[in-house]
């Protein structure tokens, strides 16, 4: 094999887990999970979610990157080479991450702007009514730093798999478990009197997070919070978007798999439920559950506001949730890029180092666009769900919402129907390792 063609692989399990890990666990864990079990009845979204972690997202992990593995290819040839006529699937599957780049260095870019508004103790700012809103808004800020995010990602991806994301995600991942668990226990410390004399703590918080509320539970309502677990399960997991196929074509025949995958859901359930432990009881104890929003005004408003109202240990806790917010986003945003190039450079037969520069320049070109969607290329567009956004919630409903549950369905058909689970439980036990959940995937031989 020449250079171009020779294929990279992790060093080692614990480098897969971390990298994979580092995918899964992104601002999905940190805003939309404790949003979600705050709107959803607390533990009674944590049981189904849970629930759903174990069944169905492992059959999808264990899909995604079982494929990877044993094919050693990216989405459009994995796809190609498990049937021939099913290739229009992996095209469409290369297409998320393509659509997603496109907005996930912006997201990125916005944390990290708050990171060193925390970190030259501006934070007092951060707290203000229209703050957010006001930098998102400005032509040039964002953009900055939306492409000073995308330059850094690029940079890793440019090093390659072992040299940049096995070695940048083995390095921020433990980091970054540790922060969750630092701000999650001084969350439970915490207590406030508010104005009108009432005093909130952390373990009452604690306890509107993890007891199961069954208050005006209808079939219907059971219903939204099953599909709200749902959804959150394959953002969450980075499936049925290529991307666990790309990090499954890097693992050596010897890893065990069923093992892995595990530590990749332990991994990133803790986080996901660390941070519901960490944000509810904080905004609880500063501004009930009123301050429970969702999507960026959680993150960029609502905290903001919590982080000021501990006085000066706010700006450690600001800084510090900030920067594991950036790493989460960091290496979520590297399997993005690299899930992009993998394809990519099997598609045009070029080297990582020329095709990262070339997508390099394109999305920061795009970055700009979608930054630029909040001033000056704003527009208002009614999605399908009834709510009103901007270029970014645009690409974020047609990947997120439309391909991905399309995906899905016709990857378990295909594995289900045309190749059979046992094309996929052979792989699983192909390193010689036991794979113990195999009734999940493979239910009826
Ligand atoms: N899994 C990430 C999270 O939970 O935040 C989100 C994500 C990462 C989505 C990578 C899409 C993606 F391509």
């Amino acid at each position: 094999m020449d250079n171009k063609t020779k294929k990279s692989t992790f060093s080692s399990q614990f480098g897969f887990v971390m990298a994979a890990a580092g995918s899964a666990v992104g601002v999905g864990n940190l805003w939309r999970f404790p949003y979600l079990a705050a709107k959803d009845g607390g533990g009674l979204f944590i049981l189904i979610y849970l629930v759903l972690v174990l069944t169905f997202g492992f059959a999808l992990l264990v899909s995604d990157i079982a494929i990877g593995r044993k094919t050693k290819k990216s989405a459009i040839y994995a796809y190609a080479e498990m049937n021939k006529k099913w290739s229009a699937l992996g095209v469409v599957t290369f297409l998320v991450p393509v659509l997603i780049m496109t907005y996930y260095a912006v997201i990125g870019g916005w944390i990290t702007k708050y990171l060193t508004v925390y970190l030259t103790g501006a934070s007092e700012a951060a707290a203000e009514d229209g703050y957010f809103t006001s930098f998102i808004s400005s032509p040039v800020s964002p953009v900055v730093f939306a492409l000073l995010f995308m330059g850094l990602t690029a940079l890793i991806v440019y090093n390659g798999v072992e040299k940049g994301i096995e070695r940048v995600s083995k390095f921020i991942m433990p980091i970054l478990i540790v922060i969750v668990i630092i701000i999650a226990v001084f969350s439970l410390t915490l207590t406030n009197t508010d104005n009108i004399g009432i005093t909130r703590t952390g373990l009452q918080g604690l306890m509107f997070y993890l007891k199961p509320s069954l208050e005006g539970i209808t079939p219907r309502r059971f219903l939204q919070i099953l599909l709200d677990a749902m959804s959150q399960l394959f953002f969450s997991l980075s499936v049925s978007m290529g991307i666990m196929i790309t990090y499954g074509s890097y693992v050596k025949p010897q890893v065990n798999l069923s093992k892995s995958i595990n530590q990749i859901e332990f991994f990133d359930t803790c986080v996901a439920l660390l941070s519901g432990m960490m944000i509810i009881p904080a905004v609880y104890v500063f501004s009930g559950t009123e301050g429970m929003s969702a999507g960026p005004s959680l993150m960029f408003v609502s905290l903001p506001k919590v982080f000021h109202a501990m006085g000066k240990a706010g700006i450690f806790i600001g800084a510090a949730f900030f920067l594991m917010a950036a790493f989460a986003t960091l290496t979520s945003c590297i399997s993005v890029l690299e899930s992009i190039v993998a394809n990519c450079m099997a598609l045009f037969h070029a080297s990582r180092k020329r095709v990262t520069l070339v997508l390099t320049i394109i999305y920061m070109a795009a970055s700009a666009v979608i930054t630029l969607g909040y001033s000056i290329f704003y527009l208002e567009v009614t999605l399908p769900n009834g709510t009103v956004g901007q270029l970014l919630d645009i690409m974020d409903y047609i990947s997120n919402s439309v391909m991905m549950p399309f995906i899905s369905l016709f990857s378990c058909i295909l594995i289900g129907w045309v190749v059979g689970s046992k094309w996929i439980s052979d792989e699983m036990e192909s390193s010689g390792h036991p794979f113990k959940r195999k009734k999940i995937v493979q239910y009826h031989d």
